[in-house]
């Protein structure tokens, strides 16, 4: 039963780390996942790529409530997860970790919850509004702080993540108003992936490598292809990154992530 799992984004569609690798379906009350199971130094380890194995679903198709429920399904309390992202931030560089601490959401046709009371296509039918003033998992981040300590990686402790609808990038203008509104970084999948985690009690962190400078920063026409090659030069040092923190996630979860429900309720 795998305890940790992998969220690979753009550019992270194989778990090449991972050995005795199985594929495994898990039905959910929001539709069939498909995903991975391997090892990792004795620990069975989950990976799921959120866009498929070639890109092929936009960020505002991903089926995230049936990936997050599949990962708790299989017993998964922990989920580091990738993002790539564009720079807001000139400390920020093309090539540069963030180990991301706050979010924003400005995403518009997205479905938050699991939640939804007497229509949940499952047992849970209550409403709840769970606690989301750090999105992040303290434990998780500082593992992957750790990591990238040891391997000398060049990364950045904490940054602001605006999720946007895409699947176009931003205009100037929204990056200009973004950037008055305090982020660092922007990408089109953190949300609703992170607070289906939090709902389910998960832990959830995300490594948020910067692609691009964004829109009206750059001077260049952003592309897609930018963005995946920088991904194809940095994805080995994102896994790396990611399974080298495997190490440092404690074995017990001392954070609030796997008490989100209580109070949520009202109860
Ligand atoms: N904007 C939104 N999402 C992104 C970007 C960007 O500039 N780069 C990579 N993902």
């Amino acid at each position: 039963m795998p305890r940790i799992a992998i969220i690979g984004g753009s550019g992270v569609y194989d778990p090449s780390l991972l050995s005795n690798v199985r594929e495994q379906a898990v039905e959910t009350p929001y539709g069939k996942v498909k995903l991975k199971i391997g090892e990792y130094e004795g620990e069975e380890i989950a990976f799921l790529p959120r866009h498929g194995e070639k890109h092929s679903v936009p960020p505002h198709k991903i089926n995230y409530h049936a990936n997050m429920w599949a990962l708790y399904e299989l017993g998964v309390e922990r989920i580091l997860a990738t993002s790539a992202v564009g720079s807001l931030n000139l400390d920020m560089k093309p090539g540069d970790f963030v180990i991301l601490d706050q979010l924003m959401d400005f995403t518009k046709t997205r479905h938050y919850t699991f939640y939804d009371g007497e229509d949940s296509p499952h047992g849970r039918k209550f409403v709840a509004h769970v606690d989301f003033t750090e999105p992040y998992c303290p434990e998780l981040r500082k593992a992957l702080m750790s990591a990238a300590k040891e391997l000398g990686f060049n990364y950045h402790p904490t940054g602001t993540y605006a999720c946007m609808e895409g699947p176009r990038f931003e205009t100037r203008a929204e990056i200009r108003a973004l950037k008055v509104l305090g982020a660092d970084v922007v990408g089109m999948t953190q949300c609703p992936e992170a607070v289906l985690a939090r709902e389910l009690e998960m832990c959830y962190a995300s490594v948020a490598i910067v692609t691009n400078y964004a829109a009206g920063i750059s001077r260049e026409k952003l592309t897609h292809t930018e963005v995946m090659e920088l991904m194809e030069k940095k994805g080995n040092e994102l896994k790396l990154l990611l399974m080298g923190a495997i190490k440092y996630i404690p074995k017990e979860r001392r954070c609030p992530c796997k008490d989100a429900l209580k109070g949520a309720t009202g109860e």
